[in-house]
């Protein structure tokens, strides 16, 4: 039976190896295949949340394009689109405001992340500068999933929420209106783990430590640099599971070379050695694509 895909990469800056890991690769992977139709687009209304000037947006939207194209994207094979385009995106997306429970959104990751930096900060809303497109933002991304009647969303483990709220959407509009609508989505999730930035935190374009995709050399190599690690010395063995090096080493490597680049661990290695060996296969990964 043929199986619609759907995912979205929002336009608020460089596309960087999460997003490629995440959502890229497996999109790609999966549009190839015969009996699979997919939806492929960049969610410019969604950055709308931070407010972009409307040259950085319109430069976001270009990266973003052809970012998916560089990667391989055939447009003869997939609708590929931008948000803003689709007016009905915006009407389905007030129909379900009108469904889904206020508490629902109360428990949104990234709504709750705003407030608790409130909290830490010492200040007494805990709603100051959330605006109503950051509170609402997983039913527009329900809407973008449900108009198209998706069965699968490949995304990053960090979406997993936002997949759980639109199939709560779906249920129940579906229930309410005694009918079955809206196909219930599921999330395609092929690397369970999130890619971590330079600082050790989920690599995103909202923190500022990605390491975007199709970098210079130079760029490349400074910014593997910055990946942040401990103080052990070269000589001593080093642990890989804590390493962010050997995290990001890993969504790119071989079984071989993941098991070389363990050994070496275990023997000692450097980290400005450890870097380089990531730094040169990341160019490598990336070389045919740019
Ligand atoms: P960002 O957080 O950088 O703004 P987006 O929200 O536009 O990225 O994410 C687009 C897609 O990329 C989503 O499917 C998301 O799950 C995936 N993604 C983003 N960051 C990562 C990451 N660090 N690891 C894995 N997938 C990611
Ligand atoms: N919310 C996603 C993110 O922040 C981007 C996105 C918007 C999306 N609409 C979508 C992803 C629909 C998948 C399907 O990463």
């Amino acid at each position: 039976m043929s199986q619609r895909i759907l995912t979205g990469i929002k336009a608020t800056g460089q596309p960087h190896i999460g997003n490629y890991i995440g959502a890229i690769q497996p999109s790609l992977e999966l549009s190839k295949q015969e009996n699979i139709s997919s939806y492929l687009f960049i969610a410019d209304s969604h950055s709308l949340t931070v407010q972009p000037s409307a040259s950085v947006l319109k430069q976001s939207v270009c990266q973003i394009a052809s970012t998916w194209l560089a990667c391989g994207l055939d447009p003869n094979k997939v609708f590929f689109y931008r948000q803003s385009d689709i007016p009905e995106l915006f009407e389905l997306n007030w129909i379900l405001s009108c469904v889904t429970p206020k508490g629902l959104m109360n428990r949104a990751h990234s709504y709750k992340a705003r407030k608790d930096e409130n909290l830490k900060l010492g200040k007494k809303d805990l709603d100051d500068k959330v605006n109503m497109g950051i509170y609402n933002y997983p039913i527009l991304m329900g809407a973008d999933i449900l108009l198209f009647s998706a069965d699968q969303v490949p995304v990053g483990g960090d979406q997993i929420q936002h997949l759980e709220m639109t199939r709560d959407m779906a249920q129940k509009f579906n229930h309410i209106y005694k009918k079955d609508l809206f196909t219930i989505p599921k999330a395609f999730i092929k690397e369970e783990k999130i890619l971590p930035g330079l600082d050790g935190r989920k690599m995103s374009k909202s923190y500022n430590n990605e390491i975007p995709l199709f970098l210079e050399s130079n760029q490349l190599k400074k910014l593997v640099r910055k990946i942040k690690t401990d103080s052990t010395p070269a000589e001593e063995p080093k642990d890989t599971k804590n390493c962010l090096i050997f995290q990001i080493y890993k969504s790119f490597a071989s079984d071989e070379e993941m098991q070389n680049l363990k050994d070496l661990y275990v023997k000692g290695i450097g980290w400005g050695e450890a870097k380089d060996i990531l730094f040169f296969k990341l160019e490598d990964y990336f070389k045919d694509k740019k």
